[in-house]
């Protein structure tokens, strides 16, 4: 029986979900479900003076409405309710807690009713008096006030100097704005009032155990009382590594009515929480003529809330990826009167290296280079800040393969050279880079007499195609047919778990599966051994496998018995393992995905629209479990980066501090009509490193990289350098001799 790992296995529960059999937090029923509506606020920053919800209250159907100033107990010192991805300066939010307002469309008050339709009706009669005080939402009005954070990594030489010193130069900003999640689900949660103290809870979310946690923290409860599901999640992206404010809303009702309550927060509410923040990508690039890199500087400003530091990694890569003897980065943060920004997709890596790969883009113009050439002139088999090698990294395969399927070989270097009709053909590319991270995890395997095998652990498939990896794990450490293994996930009762996020689920579940298969080998071996003259007498565990559904000797497959037959010998029903990942930090290597992108655009050379019509993106990320969901994961996020190339942009009125597209109407997303060809290569990666199968994940790697390379692309086509995403085509309209050119 061959192995379905490295093969294309459709999502074990793919059935689920198109049939609407896959049940999701706002579904969950219970009888006497109240539904609770949300107020928010429509000043950005101020007092709550009073909340009058009379005439809500006389809304028939209408139970109660929640303020500051009737909910429930919960905590008062914010370290009892830190959440395990809360940054560590600051308090965390919680909807309700007081009567401040700390930034627009914030939660203030919980109308809960018998049905969803009268609950929202009746939120829009309660009338809120605010004490109002001035704000500050924009970014670039409070560039001159951020401030440090973060240590900044060990500068590299003098970058300042070799900078000064260097043969070509390029600097410049780049600028990105806050973009907001919009996944097919929004938000919601389902809260069950079991009568004896106990919260089972139905949570869209990244974290079944992150929540309890908080959950437990924020009210006091005890965590056996408390019980977090989330089966199924309709996409998250990072926007639920956090808990986010519909669950304490739902647990707010249920412990004061006592009854069961569910929130599910509307499009537009979705807006009041998670995003990516806006930030000012500040990139300079100093190289000999030969194109050697000998100075790179990365200054990072993004905002953040008043009251939490969220800050990510926007700089690194700049100090990691390509050669360079100096280099520098800062990262400084506003604070502004917002709510706190959070992660989305490769946070960080997302935004940094669009920067630097646009950076290194207008170097390749400036050195009159094709831009691949320059990358393979800077290749670094070094991690440049820890000067460690690489467990394994592959990037110039991706350059390569990626350029072959591209046909990158028949670009004409000039921009402004390829056309097709009407239409300016241009060819950008761009690097991508992530971390390859492992978390703690656990996982229990049951394998029963019959044949059947069930994996647990607590973690959660965001959709990412988690049971089914999890299955297939399972399944070939087992050697067992997939259609044997049932994957129970989603749940805090199960194996532990953190959040799923980082792209470090896939390799972490996997050791801890590995690791837990190779008990159960153990106690099957032990036990074939007390069979009557034994074919596997004097084998160690390290010496048999599990395979076929028999225990063979590795080295002499005819060595074998049947697993059925070893239980059945033994007197066991099932045997029940759980183990941890239990693996080992290296601190000797770095460890990184990478990718190489190639993306070719059409611009309209009158009307400047711009259609992304290729794509290839040349992946390097170790093993693959599934090559089908693993693509699928590489196409989104090539998806995501055409969105933040071309369409989404948080659009906030300054004067009110309030986001004013926050709908799918108004805040562009791509849609089919936008997304053309897109080609995923996955390179061989052997990794025998970084755990036993040498995976690495592949959630982020797919969207980093992407904006550039389209960016890169529109220069190619058109001539015009345009920094500041997205790249509507106002922003193309300008006349010649009006682009910028940052290059000096
Ligand atoms: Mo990851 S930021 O949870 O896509």
């Amino acid at each position: 029986m061959a192995g379905s790992i490295g093969t294309a296995i459709s999502r074990v529960d793919g059935r689920a979900k198109v049939t609407g059999r896959a049940k999701y937090a706002g579904e969950f029923a219970a009888s006497g479900l109240v539904h609770g509506a949300v107020v928010a606020s429509t000043i950005t920053r101020g007092r709550i003076v009073g909340i009058d919800a009379a005439a809500a209250l006389q809304v028939e159907g209408v139970i109660d409405v929640l303020t500051h100033a009737n909910r429930p107990q919960m905590a008062s010192r914010d370290d009892d309710y830190r959440d395990d991805v809360a940054p560590d300066g600051g308090a965390p939010f919680r909807p309700l807690y007081d009567d401040k307002v700390r930034f627009n469309r914030q939660p203030i008050a919980l109308v809960l009713a018998d049905d969803a339709e009268t609950a929202r009706f009746a939120a829009t009669l309660v009338r809120v008096h605010y004490e109002q005080a001035g704000f500050t939402t924009d970014l670039h009005a409070e560039l001159a006030h951020a401030r440090t954070v973060d240590k900044p990594e060990k500068p590299r030489g003098d970058a300042a100097k070799a900078l000064a010193s260097a043969a070509v130069r390029h600097q410049a900003d780049y600028v990105i704005p806050a973009e907001y999640h919009n996944p097919m689900e929004p938000f919601a949660a389902t809260v069950i009032w079991n009568g004896d103290g106990k919260l089972t809870i139905y949570d869209k979310t990244q974290g079944v155990q992150n929540v309890q946690q908080y959950v437990c923290g924020v009210f006091g409860l005890a965590p056996e009382n408390v019980r977090v599901m989330s089966p199924f999640v309709g996409g998250a992206f990072g926007s639920g590594l956090r808990p986010e404010f519909e669950v304490v809303l739902a647990c707010l009702g249920a412990l004061k009515l006592r009854r069961p309550v569910r929130v599910v927060l509307s499009r537009e509410e979705m807006y009041g929480l998670c995003y990516r923040p806006a930030t000012v990508e500040r990139l300079a690039l100093g190289a000999s003529q030969a194109g050697a890199l000998d100075a790179v500087t990365h200054e990072a400003i993004a905002m953040t809330s008043r009251h939490e530091d969220f800050s990510r990694n926007d700089t690194g890569w700049a100090e990691l990826l390509y050669k360079s003897a100096n280099a520098r980065s800062v990262h400084k943060l506003a604070a502004l009167d917002v709510a706190t920004p959070g992660d989305m997709r490769a946070p960080g890596a997302a935004s940094g290296v669009y920067a630097l790969e646009c950076a290194m883009d207008e170097l390749a113009v400036a050195l009159k280079l094709d831009p691949v050439e320059l990358r393979l002139r800077c290749y670094s088999d070094r991690d440049q800040s820890s000067n460690q090698p690489y467990s394994s990294k592959q990037l110039r395969e991706c350059y390569r393969q990626g350029a072959e399927a591209f046909g990158w070989a028949k670009r004409s270097a000039a921009p402004r050279a390829m056309r097709d009709g009407h239409e300016l053909v241009g060819w950008g590319m761009a690097s991508g880079v992530w971390e390859a991270l492992q978390m703690p995890f656990a996982a229990r395997i049951v394998l029963t007499a019959n044949g059947h095998v069930e994996v647990s652990c607590a973690v959660t498939d965001i959709g990412t195609g988690t049971y089914t990896v999890m299955a297939q794990v399972a399944a070939d450490m087992l050697g067992m047919p997939l259609s044997a293994v049932d994957v129970k996930l989603g749940d805090s009762s199960l194996p532990r778990s953190p959040v799923e996020g980082g792209s470090w689920t896939a390799a972490s579940v996997a050791h801890a599966i590995v690791n837990a298969a190779g008990d159960i080998r153990k106690e099957l071996l032990a036990a074939a051994q007390t069979m009557p003259s034994s074919p596997l007498e004097g084998l160690r565990p390290d010496d048999v496998l599990l395979a076929d559904g028999a225990i063979a000797s590795a080295r002499n497959p005819t060595r074998s018995v049947a697993v059925a037959d070893v239980m059945r010998h033994a007197g066991l029903e099932r045997i029940e393992k759980e183990r941890g990942s239990d693996f080992e930090e290296d601190d000797k290597h770095a460890h990184n995905t990478h990718s190489a992108v190639f993306a070719e655009v059409k611009v309209d050379e009158e009307l400047g629209v711009i259609r992304v019509t290729r794509v290839v993106s040349a992946v390097a990320a170790g093993r693959i479990i599934n090559t089908k969901t693993a693509a699928s994961q590489i196409m989104g996020g090539v998806v995501w980066g055409i969105g933040m190339a071309l369409h989404e942009e948080a659009l906030v009125d300054h004067r009110f501090g309030r986001v004013m597209n926050a709908n799918i109407a108004e805040y562009h997303v791509p849609v089919n009509a936008d997304i053309h060809d897109i080609k995923v290569i996955f390179v061989e990666e052997p990794d025998s490193v970084i755990n036993p199968l040498g995976i690495k994940g592949v959630g982020e790697i797919g969207i980093v990289g992407v904006a550039s390379a389209i960016a890169n692309a529109v220069y190619h086509a058109t001539g015009q350098r345009v920094r500041d995403l997205p790249i509507t085509l106002d922003k193309l309209a300008r006349p010649a001799g009006e682009s910028m050119s940052g290059s000096d």
